[in-house]
């Protein structure tokens, strides 16, 4: 068994943006592969079985693995590097941050450059940043210098940083906890469970969310599930000036009951509810105006439908070199996951499905 904080540390220092996802999967694998039997489909997500007293229902536990991340998309003529983004970023966000570019001439370190301050015109001053404004740095003199590297269009990007503690002592800052606590909880619940649970556990890893849900489309007809829980890193809004506040980091984990892309099965929401406070266990509801996760894709990519929905663990500055987590939410996440699981018998699992609401 893996702690809770080296496990948080490993994963999300993994490089992995969207299609590049192998150091995470193989990370993950060794998570769990003493713990479940592991296949992988064909786009590269991973499935890791968890057999309890019966196979339905199928309990599909879902965490992507991918992290926002760029491109090479070309070489200018001295030596910096323009990029494509693999998912979203807020382009001002990436300005003056360290990245490390991975090329078959190994990893090289660079940063967001733009044109400086001190050349900027009064009318480039006040308008907000674009990528196109935006190259990445290696620190060369010319395109030859970068070929030299071994550099090339296609090499994928991701922020540079490590993942450290601040001194309030649960809160970590680090890159990709969007959804690498996810991952985390995935891979912790999986190595804890014991076989007596009601059910079969299906744990999937997926491909591809940032850029649209792509994994979570293409394995949900595979698995089947009867029912799925997506296990996700959420944007905290406890920012100042905020005024409806549902994801404070360290308000525990959040259940999600909407978002435009999904609809959850309320009365799955509820019984997650109900299991929290019977496990004392802290917990936030969200009904979010904006976003969305793959719980929206294998909610309608399973012939039929299934019961879904979302928990969160708040993540501040998500999408972002910095963001942050408190690890109690993780832990608290893996407790109220591994309690809704124990719930999740036949006779349960059935009525979820005939009464939604
Ligand atoms: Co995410």
């Amino acid at each position: 068994m893996h702690n809770l904080e080296q496990m948080v540390i490993e994963l999300s220092e993994a490089f992995g943006p969207s299609g590049f996802e192998g150091e995470v999967r193989q990370k993950i694998e060794s998570f769990v592969g003493n713990y479940t039997n592991v296949t992988y489909d064909q786009f590269g997500s991973l499935i890791a079985v968890h057999s309890g007293v019966s196979v339905y229902p199928k309990v599909m536990l879902a965490a992507h693995m991918d992290e926002v991340g760029l491109m090479v998309r070309g070489i200018l003529p001295g030596g910096e590097l323009r990029a494509v983004m693999l998912g979203s970023w807020w382009p001002p966000a990436l300005l003056a941050q360290p990245v490390v570019i991975r090329s078959c001439g190994g990893d090289h370190l660079g940063v967001i450059g733009a044109k400086p301050p001190h050349y900027l015109r009064e009318d480039e001053r006040n308008r907000q940043l674009k990528l196109d404004d935006l190259y990445i740095d290696v620190g060369a003199r010319s395109a030859a210098e970068v070929q030299a590297m071994g550099i090339k269009p296609g090499d994928p990007v991701v922020p540079a940083v490590k993942t450290r503690p601040l001194s309030g002592q649960s809160v970590y800052m680090g890159k990709a906890f969007d959804d690498r606590v996810g991952c985390v909880v995935l891979a912790n619940v999986l190595q804890s469970l014991d076989a007596r649970h009601p059910n079969q556990v299906v744990g999937v890893a997926t491909v591809q969310e940032e850029v649209g849900l792509r994994g979570a489309k293409a394995i949900s007809p595979v698995v089947q599930p009867d029912i799925c829980i997506v296990l996700e890193g959420v944007p905290a809004d406890d920012f100042p000036g905020g005024s409806i506040v549902q994801g404070r980091m360290g308000g525990g984990p959040q259940i999600r009951r909407f978002d435009p892309t999904m609809i959850a099965n309320q009365a799955l929401v509820n019984l997650m509810v109900d299991t929290a406070e019977q496990c004392g266990i802290p917990y936030q509801i969200a009904v979010r105006e904006s976003g969305g996760t793959d719980a929206s894709a294998v909610q309608v990519h399973t012939p039929g439908g299934v019961p879904t929905t979302v928990i969160g663990i708040p993540v501040r500055y998500a999408h972002s070199h910095h963001g942050m987590i408190d690890i109690r939410d993780v832990a608290h996440t893996v407790t109220l996951v591994k309690a809704v699981i124990d719930r999740l018998d036949e006779k349960t699992v059935n009525h979820l499905k005939q009464n939604p609401w």
